[in-house]
């Protein structure tokens, strides 16, 4: 008999967990520093009561959405769901990442589903993301998943001479 799929499970992270948060979004951060707007440096620079207060913060705000991937009960991967703050039909995705040893299994794309799962449930009309120009994983990633490239061309951060994409996918059609 061919072995059964690993188990993959899709869930919030809880406020207890933040241990486990920083290290798996410092992780992400240095294995793909060309990915996030934010940096290793910086990140690496927050006290714990600041990862602390993160997730507790996002337990409780109503507009938070912290999703953690775990595969054979090992933490994988992450992405971070959170209404916009001007706009409140507007859901923007935020840390996608899966852990190399973890990717083209389909990881990513249930944690988008999950994501879009609560944009849904949240009545959103759209869901926003920034996306490296270069990144052709992503891009393909969030393509497969109906989002479009909405033009915007940005600095991901000052002076990095990296530009993201800004891609939206609209669950709701526009009212006229
Ligand atoms: C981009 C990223 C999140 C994708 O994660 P992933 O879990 O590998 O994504 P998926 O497994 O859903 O899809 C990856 C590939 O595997 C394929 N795949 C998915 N499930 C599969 C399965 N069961 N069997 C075989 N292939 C599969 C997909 O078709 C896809 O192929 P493609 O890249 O040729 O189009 C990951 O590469 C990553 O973390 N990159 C660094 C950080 C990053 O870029 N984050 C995005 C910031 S915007």
């Amino acid at each position: 008999m061919p072995p059964s799929p690993a188990p993959l499970v899709i869930r919030r992270f809880v406020p207890h967990e933040w241990p486990a948060y920083r290290e798996i979004r410092l992780r992400s951060l240095a294995d793909s520093p060309d990915a996030f707007g934010s940096t290793l440096a910086a990140e690496q620079a927050y006290g714990p009561d600041t990862w602390e207060r993160r997730l507790a913060k996002a337990e409780v705000s109503g507009i938070d959405c912290p999703l953690a991937a775990e595969l054979d009960g090992r933490l994988v991967g992450l992405i971070w769901a959170k209404v916009d703050a001007g706009d409140a039909s507007l859901v923007n995705l935020f840390q996608m990442w899966v852990a190399p040893e973890a990717r083209g299994r389909g990881v990513a794309a249930a944690l988008l589903h999950a994501a879009l799962q609560w944009a849904r449930e949240r009545d959103a009309r759209a869901v926003r993301l920034g996306v490296n120009c270069a990144n052709g994983a992503a891009l393909r990633l969030y393509a497969r998943a109906g989002f479009l490239d909405t033009g915007v061309r940005e600095p991901m951060r000052p002076d990095s001479g990296l530009v993201e994409q800004t891609m939206l996918l609209a669950l709701k059609p526009a009212v006229a």
